[in-house]
């Protein structure tokens, strides 16, 4: 076929024994944006990274045809020279570089070995400015928000020969805007001719922006969408989740009681420029039952301020009050703020949240080794059998509590990090974007397990950008505009503009 850019044909790809892939094939056309979807660990990454060569041919079985020529990729190299560029889900950046030395690391603009800066940085503004970055490029990585972070990967990718875009759940790190500029902009590549495969959990983005769709289920294809119609989103649900899922969200069965926590005039500086608060005078409170919704655009302030109120990990000259069952708690250090009873699902779990290189078990156990610990020293039989025990409750998809966390699927990494802090059994427990590339029963999952964790008494704070989740499962949201609480909004009335007016801080007045 002509219009064919990539065919890829029969790809079985297993790991020590255990198949990933089992004779997939997988065909895009040219120009087109074609989704890829399916279960965490599902099998989508691992395609891509075959077809990117992150996996030499040696590595699998199967053929790659693209542009009508067999290939055989040896690196990832290899299939850049063709055009070939992904996007990789985990962000790669080295945070103590600037951006432009991010951009342009291993592929620098010179000649003899001499960097030419000038028209590197030139080159830099100008693929900043069209992923809609406008930074300025000798900013470090470090500084930036995981959001802005992946806007880089974009424009790094884009220092390349694009033909064939991989975009490996490009907006799970950004919020509802930069989600939109950013399928703008793959719209826009589009236009340009270039074919785009996106990998993605957020159903209606891929119903907006995709021409096909491929569903893949336990490493083989489930269902091939040629046409988007009414009825897709539904049908691509059942190919992914194996049977019908009518309700995203579970009845809520949690009973709301007593105030337990509270955060009075809570108020931190900057870290660098102390004149700056970056959380102005908040002050809130969460009953016990209750799950209550943080929402903000990206720079509201919303994650410094769980940051800053679990252990101080961000910000200086932090101010105000922290209660616990009405008594004042001390959470300056993390381990006080486990103490004390809070616990922090990171929106960063890379950074934050696991030891990438140790097994599941450990991981799990890394906050509670009180609880599975004898006179100090650590139960082993004890720390595998509560692994297996959060295993089985999220359906953590791994071989085995052994497996190094690393190897495992996005979506399954982020049920580790949730089971650590499940196992911890915080008074308060505080999620900041809990659901992040989760598929979707994966997600219903999770939602299940924060109302019994309400219905337990116990008090969520949920941090979420994604406002249908808001909406699905808080009892009360405030929306953080600027450090400030913008507004504060109970169940009965939330809706997704009245939400959205209260962090972009426009009164109901409508001024
Ligand atoms: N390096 C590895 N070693 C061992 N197993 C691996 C490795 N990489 C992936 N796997 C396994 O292969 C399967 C597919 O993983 P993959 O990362 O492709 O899933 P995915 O569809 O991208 O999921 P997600 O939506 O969670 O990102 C999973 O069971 C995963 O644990
Ligand atoms: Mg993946």
């Amino acid at each position: 076929m002509d219009n064919t850019i990539l065919e890829m044909v029969n790809i079985t790809k297993d790991f020590s024994g255990v198949k990933a892939l089992d004779n997939v094939s997988f065909n895009v056309e040219k120009g087109e944006v074609h989704a890829l979807c399916g279960e965490n660990g599902a099998g989508k990454s691992t395609l891509m990274k075959v077809l990117s060569g992150v996996y030499p041919n040696a590595e699998f079985d199967g053929e790659i045809i693209y542009n009508n020529q067999k290939c055989e990729f040896n690196n990832i190299r290899d299939s850049e020279n063709l055009g070939i560029v992904i996007i990789h889900q985990e962000l790669a950046l080295i945070p103590d570089m600037t951006i432009v030395d991010n951009i342009f690391l291993g592929n620098e603009i010179g000649k003899h070995q001499i960097v030419d800066q000038y028209h590197t940085i030139v080159e830099a503004k100008r693929l900043l400015k069209l992923v809609g970055l406008e930074l300025d490029p000798l900013t470090m990585v470090n500084k930036l928000s995981v959001g802005q972070q992946q806007l880089v990967e974009i424009a790094k990718a884009f220092s390349k020969d694009v033909k064939l875009l991989i975009l490996d759940e490009p907006t799970s790190a950004l919020n509802e805007t930069e989600s939109e500029n950013l399928l703008n902009l793959i719209m826009k590549f589009k236009a340009d001719g270039i074919t785009s495969i996106m990998i993605s959990h957020k159903l209606n983005e891929v119903m907006a922006i995709s021409d096909r769709i491929t569903v893949i289920r336990d490493g083989k294809v489930a269902d091939n969408i040629d046409e988007i119609e009414a009825g897709t989103e539904m049908r691509m649900v059942k190919s992914m989740v194996g049977r019908d899922l009518t309700n995203r969200y579970p009845e809520k069965t949690a009973k709301i009681k007593e105030k337990i926590f509270e955060v009075k005039n809570w108020t931190v500086s900057h870290p660098q420029d102390i004149d700056k608060k970056v959380i102005d005078d908040v002050s809130f409170h969460v009953k016990a039952g209750e799950v209550v919704g943080v929402a903000g655009l990206m720079g509201s302030g919303r994650t410094e301020l769980a940051l800053s109120l679990f252990g101080r990990m961000y910000g200086a000259n932090a101010s105000g009050e922290i209660k616990l069952h009405g008594k004042d708690i001390d959470t300056s250090t993390v381990s006080k703020a486990i103490d004390s009873g809070l616990a922090y699902v990171t929106e960063d779990r890379k950074e934050q949240g696991l030891i990438l290189i140790d097994t599941v078990n450990h991981n799990v156990s890394l906050t509670s080794l009180d609880k599975i610990a004898k006179h100090g020293v650590i139960d082993t039989n004890k720390e595998i059998k509560v692994a297996e025990e959060y295993r089985q409750l999220l359906n953590i998809r791994t071989h085995s509590v052994h497996q190094v966390v690393e190897s495992l699927s996005g979506g399954n990494q982020q049920k580790v990090v949730l089971s650590k802090w499940l196992m911890s059994d915080p008074e308060v427990l505080i999620l900041d974007e809990p659901t992040r590339g989760i598929d979707v029963g994966a997600k219903y999952e999770i939602y299940k397990i924060i109302d019994d964790i309400a219905s337990a008494g116990k008090a969520v704070i949920l941090i979420s950008s994604d406002l249908p989740e808001l909406l699905g499962m808080a009892d009360r949201v405030y929306a953080i505009n600027e450090g400030k609480i913008g507004g504060e909004v109970d169940r009965e009335h939330a809706s997704e503009e009245l939400i959205m007016k209260h962090m972009l801080g426009i009164s109901e007045e409508g001024n």
